[in-house]
């Protein structure tokens, strides 16, 4: 679903002048090669009245469309919430897609925006917003050129009210991806986790009822909107209904991000889909959802792939963030590698997380991991914890002396 005007290599050109992007960026579909295939008319549609909220809701939720930032949360039962709630509203989208391995947004946006912007001013209609706040990671620059272009372009097309769409810049923290503390970003505070409940579809940016979507979510929106919920809920494989977009990198012959059936194994995705593995590697374990998740070994390699499949496993699909490690990889120095990058990460605004993951690296670290006090650690941390940082990040710990007892003792 690709596609390509010809005038786009020179436009994007014009957007990347500054000189201080990668010439690497690739070409994208602009406004009037989207409008060229029917883009912005199921939003016309809306707001004409022909499309009523309701049934774009229905449509959502037969598509089965779940949160993709990676809970997975019903995305039709966030709209009804803020839907329900007493206005002004707000609708936010978090672009701060900061899970190490996850990189499926930036390739969805710099193919299409305007698929993830016309599906982002449909939910913005369907909840009834006064306001859309975009926060986009800075690691990401192009990309916030790319948009504030086209999102001008929307503007000057009287698609969009000037100033509707506030598009935000990151400053580099992985905690602002977190949904409470990307709103107190927003606010201009420091991004530290809230305590919830209240919920941010009560209580979100500025105290009011806030829709909180993922880039990719939104995208999905749109085609729902113009290609009905069959464009999801056609897929799946192993009893799993629906599409995930898997970011895959790590020892495989072809990384990328593949756009597969949710429930596809580890081992068909590598089978299928990325040319098996790299050459001269044997495959040992896998990440199937950003370090968070931990890694699992590679005879686990048949359980499907999808939201509340890997549960009973202790861990989680999250943002389909998969690194393939081969034989020639340490899965206790993987773990060791995902507890540092949380102990730089955490806000530091509770005691369970701040010294729990500065602990856990150092007892990582002994020649011989002790179990027992990592594993008191870790139940301390996840019971605990204000947010999801904190939270999951025992993972990797537990799964690492679970799985891989030869590497930790
Ligand atoms: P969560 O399950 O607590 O919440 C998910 C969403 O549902 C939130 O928007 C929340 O407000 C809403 N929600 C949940 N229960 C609700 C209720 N009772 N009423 C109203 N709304 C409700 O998960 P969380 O902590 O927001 O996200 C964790 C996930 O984020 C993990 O799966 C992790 O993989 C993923 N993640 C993704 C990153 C990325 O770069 N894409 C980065 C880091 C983590
Ligand atoms: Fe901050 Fe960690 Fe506590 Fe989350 S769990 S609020 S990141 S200290």
């Amino acid at each position: 679903h690709r596609h390509v005007a010809p005038a786009t290599a020179e436009r994007v050109q014009k957007v990347i002048a500054a000189g201080d992007l990668s010439p690497q960026m690739p070409d994208y579909e602009d406004l009037a090669a989207y409008r060229a295939r029917g883009g912005y008319a199921r939003l016309a549609a809306m707001r004409a009245g022909e499309l009523k909220a309701d049934d774009l809701a229905a449509d959502v939720e037969d598509a089965g469309l779940r949160g993709l930032g990676g809970a997975g949360f019903p995305a039709a039962r966030k709209w009804q919430f803020v839907r329900d709630a007493q206005g002004p509203r707000y609708l936010a989208v978090n672009g701060d897609e900061g899970e190490p391995g996850t990189f499926k947004d930036r390739v969805m946006l710099e193919a299409t925006p305007h698929a993830f912007l016309e599906g982002t001013l449909l939910a913005a209609e369907a909840i009834g917003a006064d306001r859309v706040y975009i926060y986009m990671r800075d690691e990401y620059p192009a990309i916030l050129k790319l948009l504030a272009a086209e999102i001008a372009a929307l503007e000057r097309a009287g698609l969009v009210s000037p100033g509707f769409i506030d598009l935000r810049r990151g400053a580099g923290a992985y905690i602002c991806g977190e949904e409470s503390a990307m709103i107190e970003s927003i606010e201009g505070k420091r991004g530290l986790p809230r305590h919830r409940p209240p919920y941010v579809a009560e209580k979100g940016i500025f105290d009011r009822p806030t829709l909180v979507h993922n880039v990719e979510t939104l995208y999905w929106i749109a085609r729902i909107a113009q290609e009905g919920p069959e464009v999801l809920n056609a897929f799946g494989r192993n009893g799993r209904t629906g599409l995930r977009a898997f970011s895959v990198s790590g020892r495989v012959a072809d990384p990328g991000v593949k756009l597969a059936p949710a429930g596809i194994t580890m081992a068909e995705l590598l089978d299928e889909y990325c040319g098996g593995m790299a050459e001269g590697h044997r495959f040992k374990a896998y990440q199937p959802g950003g370090p968070s998740a931990g890694l699992l070994p590679a005879t686990m390699a048949d359980v499907p792939l999808d939201f509340d499949t890997l549960q009973p496993h202790g861990t989680f699909i999250g943002s389909a963030a998969i690194v393939v490690l081969s034989d020639q990889d340490s899965a206790a120095d993987a773990a060791r590698n995902m507890l540092a990058f949380f102990e730089s990460e955490s806000c530091g605004q509770c005691t369970p997380c701040r010294v729990g993951c500065a602990k856990a690296v150092q007892l990582m670290d002994a020649p011989a991991w002790d179990a027992e006090k990592l594993e008191e650690l870790a139940q301390a941390m996840a019971d605990a914890s204000i947010c999801g940082l904190g939270q999951a990040a025992p993972n990797p710990i537990r799964l690492a002396l679970k799985h891989f007892p030869e590497e930790t003792r």
